[in-house]
């Protein structure tokens, strides 16, 4: 029998995976070094961010802002906050996947922000974080770990993938490990700041137009 704590929700197939309109997509954004990592040897990303402030002053950052209607991020990105989401340029919903919720979120929550500690698997986020979008991009901020789930459940329409100028040599690989190839389509490739930055939509092999079922863990969200 299903807990009382659960409810069930059949979104509608306008949030389906499938045939999509301009702005309904799962977006993976990743930030690489020419030879694939996504830090470096000691965890730090500061290679790969070396100004926060000039890439939030680019249209490529406003633009994903203004077409983003939720996040959704593994336990390890959102702990890169250190606990302060204060000013965080995505002011959406928050899907956070992890097995073990904090007992309280990290600061800067608000309206608009809101975390939403994600226990029982990533379709069931996306599900969530698409219902909560209204028909914007649901963004996937990563890290590898979460966006490989999203790429094998075949949940993703598109990767975004800024390459800095830099060989880290070691550190952690966005794509090792992939279950399988995956068939992409190139769809822009353009250049700002010291980044070159290429769109590829997912060529996904069972993409249909079923809607998402999304099972709610209560005690998991607030
Ligand atoms: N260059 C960039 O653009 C960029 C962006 C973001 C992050 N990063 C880097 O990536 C690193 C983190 O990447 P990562 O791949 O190791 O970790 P991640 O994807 O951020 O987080 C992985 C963690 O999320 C939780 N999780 C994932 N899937 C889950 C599921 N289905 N159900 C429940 N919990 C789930 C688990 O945590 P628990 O089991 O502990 O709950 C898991 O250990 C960061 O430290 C940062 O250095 C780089």
């Amino acid at each position: 029998m299903r807990s009382a704590f659960k409810n069930h929700f059949l979104l509608a197939s306008k949030f389906s995976v499938g045939s999509k309109k301009a702005m309904d997509k799962v977006i993976f954004g990743m930030t690489m070094s020419l030879d694939g990592f996504v830090n470096d040897k000691t965890g730090s990303v500061s290679k790969l961010y070396p100004s926060l402030e000039d890439l939030r002053n680019t249209e490529a950052l406003q633009e994903s802002i203004r077409t983003t209607g939720a996040v959704i991020m593994g336990r390890k990105a959102y702990e890169m906050a250190n606990g302060d989401f204060t000013d965080y340029e995505y002011q959406v919903p928050i899907f956070v996947l992890t097995h073990n919720p904090p007992s309280k979120p990290a600061k800067g929550e608000n309206d608009n922000l809101k975390f939403h500690f994600i226990r029982n698997g990533a379709r069931n986020a996306v599900a969530l974080a698409k219902a909560s979008a209204a028909g914007k991009n649901v963004t996937v901020i990563g890290g590898p770990h979460t966006g490989r789930q999203l790429l094998e459940a075949e949940l993703l329409d598109e990767i975004h993938i800024d390459i800095m100028p830099v060989l880290l040599g070691e550190g952690l690989r966005l794509f090792e490990h992939l279950n399988g190839s995956v068939d992409l389509e190139k769809i822009k490739v353009t250049q700002y700041l010291t980044r070159t930055a290429i769109r590829f939509q997912v060529i996904n092999k069972n993409s249909n137009d079923e809607p998402i079922e999304a099972e709610v863990d209560a005690l998991s969200a607030h």
